[in-house]
């Protein structure tokens, strides 16, 4: 690995660098040097709070759920050294980066119990947006994830065409506790560990940034940037804020090319959303963000309580007389289209209950075999009646279409929400770094039962 420059400046739970949100997020900023990045990272058990009267053994990175938000910016050469003080192996996976296989965090690298890991990446022009990043270890992922084991991470531009629009970060997680706190794991061959693998592990406390039903304040007339990022389990959020409209302006790897205006945001899990939310109510006013009903179930185990609202924030509105309104950018970024007359392979990806293409993950099987450089369309079938949201490690990908209907407008993906029967086409170029890349079903259940696969980019031989 080409070498980095290595002023080191750490960054653990002492350091005074971390800043907070309005919703008590903490920021890990480490700036060494220009565009060197370098900051450590700690899993480990702990017990905090996180549900009124309990206290919960947790799994945490620097001791805090979620873990630090880390933010950087493009052309950033990141240096992250990682502790692993768990009991078990584990790796961090830096969902959604296009990033050297070496430094992905797959199940091929476990980090051992006591062990160190550097991991270390550029960020690449292009390539700002909201990620997130969480344990990876074979058949453990759904396991440490719930313990606590997540965080966001955002990637900013220099020429962001929304700079200084005040934002917030929600990071969106759900969980389940015994009374008294504890983190409430049913074993697998009960009745309710049977649904969970079946459905996905879904728990009736709503998280926002940790914390359950928190305000976010706003002033009238002005506009903010939400990030939003859905590290649960399994569960589907559909959001809608009563009596505004969201302008959705980027999704997983990041803008738009232009704001598009939507009433719900449906959102999966793994997936991130950026949108534009303008404080159109009163001074003095409050409107709750909710997560409406959304049916990604098979009927025979769809709970009972699907159908329920549930309330996830308070947005508070100050006293202040509004602020006049800014503009806004009618244009974004360019998002240029990939090239189909480029293609060179076609694959075809069936997804039934716990399998792709009738298997199960085998770690020392290669099931596609890609060129680097090559552009490929990936057609991903659902055959079953329940959602399965499929993601791509390593590569965005634009989806072409769903059920042979046009994607609307592009965007950079790296999930995809394959909704009961449905059919998506998406195009995507390996356009670097070989190596070994997972692609699976982000319900963590299921990844961890299996539902996952290989792809294995090689240079061309000459
Ligand atoms: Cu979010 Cu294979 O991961
Ligand atoms: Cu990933
Ligand atoms: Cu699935």
């Amino acid at each position: 690995m080409a070498s980095t420059p290595r002023l080191r400046r750490l960054l653990s739970f002492a350091v005074p660098l971390a800043s907070s949100t309005a919703l008590g997020v903490a920021f890990a900023h480490a700036r060494a040097a220009p565009h060197v990045v370098e900051l450590t990272l700690t899993a480990a058990p702990a017990r905090l709070s996180l549900v009124p009267g309990g206290s919960t053994d947790v799994l945490a990175y620097n001791g805090q759920v979620p873990g630090p938000t880390l933010e950087f910016r493009e052309g950033d050469h990141v240096v992250i050294h990682f502790h692993n003080n768990l009991s078990e192996p584990t790796t961090i996976h830096w969902h959604g980066l296009h990033i050297p296989a070496t430094s992905d965090g797959s199940p091929l690298n476990p980090v051992p119990p006591g062990g160190t890991y550097d991991y270390v990446f550029t960020l690449l022009p292009g390539s700002a947006g909201t990620y997130w990043y969480h344990p990876h270890p074979d058949r453990r992922t759904g396991y440490q994830i719930t313990k606590g084991l997540y965080g966001a991470l955002i990637i900013r531009a220099d020429d962001d065409p929304l700079a200084g629009i005040p934002e917030q970060l929600l990071v969106l997680a759900d969980n389940r506790f015994l009374p008294g706190g504890e983190v409430d794991l049913p074993l697998h061959d009960s009745p309710r560990g049977e649904l969970d693998e079946e459905n996905g592990r879904e728990g009736d406390v709503l998280f926002v940034n940790g914390r359950i039903m928190p305000t976010l304040p706003i002033r009238s007339g002005e506009v903010q940037r939400w990030r939003i990022v859905n590290a649960a389990a399994a569960r589907v959020y559909r959001l809608a804020l009563a009596g505004h409209e969201f302008l959705q302006v980027g999704t997983d790897g990041g803008l738009f090319e232009r704001p598009v205006p939507v009433t719900e945001i449906v959102l999966a899990n793994s997936e991130r959303v950026e949108l534009l939310v303008r404080a159109t109510g009163a001074p003095g006013s409050r409107a709750v963000l909710r997560t409406l009903p959304y049916d990604r179930y098979v009927p025979q185990t769809r709970p009972a309580d699907w159908n329920t609202p549930r309330d996830l924030l308070t947005l508070q509105y100050s006293n202040d007389a509004p602020v006049a309104p800014i503009a806004l950018p009618e244009r974004l970024r360019p998002v240029p289209a990939l090239d189909t007359t480029q293609v060179t392979a076609r694959r075809f990806l069936v997804l039934s209950q716990g399998l792709i293409n009738g298997r199960t993950m085998d770690m020392h099987r290669v099931d596609v075999r890609g060129r680097l450089g090559a552009t490929e369309i990936w057609q991903i079938e659902n055959v079953v009646g329940m959602d399965h949201p499929f993601h791509l490690h390593g590569f965005q990908f634009q989806v072409l279409d769903r059920d042979g209907v046009r994607e609307p407008f592009r965007a950079w993906k790296d999930v995809v929400n394959v909704r009961k029967h449905q059919t998506v086409r998406f195009i995507v170029r390996f356009d670097d770094y070989p190596g070994k890349w997972m692609y699976h079903c982000h319900i963590l259940d299921h990844e961890d039962q299996g539902m996952m696969g290989i792809l294995e980019v090689t240079p061309t031989r000459r």
